[in-house]
């Protein structure tokens, strides 16, 4: 196995998008940033410097980082972060995941164009479970802003409304030419007849579930989250934020030019979105440059197109999934609104009906701390940073997916945690609700992967459903998405201690508080306890 170093340097770097030039937040001066690329056994030594006037840290999604959770990144979670002029090296190896996941910053809405891809190959010596592609192409799904992300998340944060949506969705940091002044830049995927190309999908959106298409080539889907899959064809996927999926596609069309694109599911009802398209080329060698044959994409509300892809995942292999549970865990997920203080100033409240957007899991509102990341507070056994109250099942039972009232359901801002035992055995239901608006939700869990054992509509019924779980060939995932008005099952073993935040991948939601901690204690002996912390862990 290798070590691989790297510097990042975070920087302000001119970038022309949508005919206007802005100083936009990158890394080495790429947007997207760069792409990792490693075999599975290897090491990332990965120094980050800071030469930007926000704080930063940088997450490797996906990534287990068994023992070393202070290399996981989100900011006042397993780090304090990276000041303005500070650095700090991020150090990890990557051990029995192979395929796509990514990186990206985990502060403020920062992400919004700091991020890249993390490739994972087998181990060296060992090949693919799939005939080798001839080639391989990285596709990053993005959103872009016409004004900095940074102060669209903070006006929203002063109002308590929506925040603005993005101005365009992007590939590999291009709109495409369906958009003003965006022909030259359009990202080109050249293919020749016959070959096959492995692409790797990552939905890098900062609040936008998209669909993604080929025009007229099918797709072999045969990985996700960096875990291998039963292949299966689709014409279309859908990936939440987060989510990665990889996919092989033959060039076995006439020889011509195939747009590639993106465009919103958006399951919420009456919330804003973008409605546009972004689009790449497909570019048969020898193919005449006329106009790319589009692809005709889901309408945006298509849920039945949703439903039908998450039910084609299975891992490839029969895998061990916990059959006996330790923790039996019941987590709502979903918006909710706060009343706003009498007197409170007006340009506070612009949320729905004069009140404020807030969002929580189990009527918990997450804060996060802003003196010492949980982790820190955890090892040292610093009280007054967190507390392990975070419930194991929701305040109150009600109709999740029905019509409630709202004075049921006013979340409260803590910043709490759930302590897990090493080595128990977790199932976690996680339930979407309707207040304010039900929507799919991609929820991530860092530090781990998760079996999806079951999905479906409604609110869950622990008789009826349990009976449906699938304990033989569950995909394996970090990020699921939870159907609309539905729910998702998940189980995992607790064998990586650490403070690991589980959250909505849709940024603004995390802004409102849709996260909670997963406080995994230390086992017995060395491999099963954290690692101590790096000497240059950033100080708050
Ligand atoms: Cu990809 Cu906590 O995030």
């Amino acid at each position: 196995a290798k070590t691989h170093n790297h510097e990042f340097v975070v920087e302000a770097t001119p970038v022309k998008r949508l005919c206007k030039t802005h100083n936009t937040i990158t890394v080495n001066g790429q947007y997207p940033g760069p792409t990792l690329e490693i075999n599975n056994g290897d090491s990332l030594v990965i120094k980050v410097t800071n030469k930007a006037r926000y704080n930063v840290t940088i997450h490797w999604h996906g990534i287990r980082q068994m023992r070393t959770g202070w290399a996981d990144g989100p900011e006042f979670i397993t780090q304090c972060p990276i000041r303005p002029g500070g650095s700090y090296t991020y150090r990890f190896t990557v051990e029995g995941q192979e395929g796509t996941l990514w990186w990206h910053a985990h502060s403020s809405w920062l992400r919004a164009t700091v991020y890249g891809a993390l490739i994972i190959r087998p181990r060296e010596g060992e090949t693919y479970p799939f005939p080798k592609p001839n080639r391989e192409t990285p596709i990053l799904l993005g959103e872009w802003w016409d004004r900095n992300p940074i102060d669209v998340v903070r006006q929203a944060q002063r109002t308590g409304a929506a925040p603005n949506v993005s101005d365009a969705y992007t590939i590999n940091g291009q709109p495409g030419d369906l958009y003003k002044c965006s022909t030259k830049g359009t990202t080109i995927v050249p293919i020749r007849y016959g070959e096959t190309n492995l692409i790797r999908v990552i939905n890098a959106a900062l609040n936008q579930p998209l669909f993604f298409k080929i025009a007229n080539h099918k797709l072999t889907v045969v990985g996700a989250d960096a875990s291998y899959l039963k292949p299966f064809t689709t014409n279309v996927l859908m990936l939440g934020p987060g989510q990665t999926t990889d996919v092989l596609i033959t060039a076995n069309q006439p020889i011509s030019r195939y747009y590639i694109a993106a465009s919103a599911y958006q399951s919420a009802q009456n919330a804003a979105f973008d409605n546009t398209t972004t689009t790449a080329i497909l570019q048969y060698h020898n193919s005449i440059k006329t106009k790319p044959i589009m692809p005709s994409l889901p309408s945006f509300n298509d849920t039945n197109t949703v439903t039908k892809f998450s039910k084609s995942f299975k891992s490839l292999k029969k895998v061990e999934v916990p059959n006996e549970i330790d923790e039996n865990l019941f987590f709502t997920i979903g918006l909710g609104l706060n009343k706003c203080p009498k007197n409170f100033r007006k340009r506070r409240c612009q949320g729905l009906n004069g009140s404020r957007f807030t969002a929580s899991m189990n009527n918990v509102s997450f804060t996060l701390p802003n003196n010492l990341s949980i982790l820190q507070a955890h090892y040292f056994g610093i009280p007054g940073v967190f507390t392990t109250d975070f419930p194991a099942k929701p305040p109150v039972k009600f109709d999740y997916t029905g019509n409630v009232s709202r004075s049921l359901w006013q979340p409260v801002p803590g910043t709490k945690a759930y302590k897990l035992k090493f080595g128990s055995r977790v199932q976690i239901v996680l339930q979407d609700t309707s207040i304010v608006t039900a929507e799919n939700h991609p929820i991530h869990l860092h530090g781990y992967d998760f079996y999806i054992v079951a999905q479906g509509f409604g609110n869950f019924d622990s008789k009826k459903d349990t009976a449906k779980f699938n304990l033989v060939d569950p995909p394996m995932r970090n990020t699921v998405a939870v159907p609309v008005n539905g729910w998702s099952v998940i189980r995992f073993v607790a064998d990586n201690p650490g403070a690991w935040i589980m959250h909505c991948h849709l940024d603004v939601h995390i802004n409102w508080g849709l996260a909670t901690v997963l406080l995994v204690e230390d086992g017995v002996g060395k491999y099963q306890s954290i690692e101590p912390p790096p000497l240059d862990l950033p100080r708050c």
